[in-house]
């Protein structure tokens, strides 16, 4: 089967290469997906430049990519609730990776069916960034009422994120470039900042959750705009000692700087590193097909243009989505 793989570390143009490729085998927890589409995310340009080597140590060739949508090939002798022929989507496990490719093995337990109102290339959109704003903002409990601010609210995550913090009634603050204003207001986002014309830190302060997806200052800074025992959940910056240790990361300690702004701030701080869950993946298909989320599509790419594609997404301006499509 054909492939898009990861061949060495380093720029994406030479990194990254078609390849001829065996078709994967399954367990018996497994479905083979024939895939249909597949969501990018900036996650597979990192191991690209090599930047996530300790984290994500890779086998190189190894097949790019983490989130799939397609129709069941092959199912092992143990799975339950799918059948040959069903439409479904995924956010493949570290071990399973490689969704640039004709053909996807994956375990399905983190397999959910696709809602039938939205299309392949939407679906293929959807859990990695779905899986991640669910679980950073469960995790520091976002409930009804709370004010939140959302960084990058036209990126992946921030446009997933903005819906689901709508569907569980907290106020929904958020920053963008003045290009994406009105669309990011019309996901659902009480109060679009546009970091081009205003300084989000002068426009909100005692906030119950800062959710960062940017990292860098915008970590440090949210201490600045949170309330006394305000939250600060992050996708993009250092470890929690929780999730150190569950990364295996032995005698990790949080930065002083850190410790001490979570002090002074009586604060809750969580770096989140999603998991694939297709208990989760379930609920998002049911918000979907209740119209609660909705897919934001940026761009679609050809397989054959896959490169484009993720040379695209690594400009760090996409709006929404950007997807590879296989048919
Ligand atoms: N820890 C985890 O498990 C996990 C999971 C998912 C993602 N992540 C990380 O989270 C980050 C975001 O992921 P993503 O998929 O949302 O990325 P993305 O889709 O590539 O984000 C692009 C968006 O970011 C916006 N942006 C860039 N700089 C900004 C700024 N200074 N202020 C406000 N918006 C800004 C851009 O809007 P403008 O063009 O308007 O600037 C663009 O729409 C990445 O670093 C990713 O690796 C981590």
């Amino acid at each position: 089967m054909k492939a898009l793989q990861i061949l060495k570390y380093g720029e994406l143009k030479n990194g990254l290469s078609f390849s001829e490729t065996s078709r994967p085998s399954i367990n018996a927890t497994d479905i083979l997906i024939e895939t249909k589409a597949t969501g990018l995310n900036p996650i597979d340009y990192k191991l690209v430049s090599g930047g996530l080597k300790d984290m994500v140590p890779l086998n190189l060739p190894s097949t790019i990519g983490f989130d799939v949508s397609g129709v069941i090939l092959e199912k092992g002798a143990d799975v339950n609730g799918f059948e040959v022929g069903d439409a479904v989507y995924a956010r493949v496990p570290q071990n399973q990776m490689g969704t640039v490719a004709e053909y996807v093995a994956v375990d399905s337990t983190v397999v959910s069916k696709k809602p039938e109102n939205i299309s392949f290339e939407e679906a293929a959109g959807l859990p990695l960034i779905g899986l991640t704003s669910i679980q950073a903002l469960e995790r520091v409990g976002l409930k009804e009422g709370d004010r939140v601010l959302i960084h990058a609210g036209s990126g992946g995550v921030g446009s997933f994120a903005i819906q689901y913090a709508k569907t569980k009634g907290a106020y929904v603050y958020t920053t963008t470039s003045t290009k994406n204003v009105e669309w990011v207001k019309a996901l659902g986002a009480n109060r679009v900042i546009d970091y081009k014309k205003e300084d989000y830190k002068s426009i909100v302060s005692d906030l119950d959750i800062v959710f960062d997806t940017l990292g860098d200052d915008y970590t440090l800074e949210a201490f600045q705009i949170i309330k006394v025992g305000g939250k600060v959940t992050s996708i993009a910056s250092v470890p929690d000692e929780e999730t150190a240790a569950m990364m295996g990361m032995k005698g990790y300690q949080l930065p002083e700087k850190f410790s001490k702004l979570i002090d002074a701030k009586s604060a809750n701080y969580k770096l989140t590193w999603m998991q694939p869950n297709g208990e989760q993946l379930d609920t998002i298909s049911a918000m979907v097909k209740d119209e609660k989320i909705k897919p934001i599509t940026d761009k679609v790419y050809p397989f054959e243009d896959g490169i484009e594609a993720y040379l695209y997404l690594a400009t760090g301006r996409a709006k929404g989505k950007v997807i590879i499509n296989f048919s």
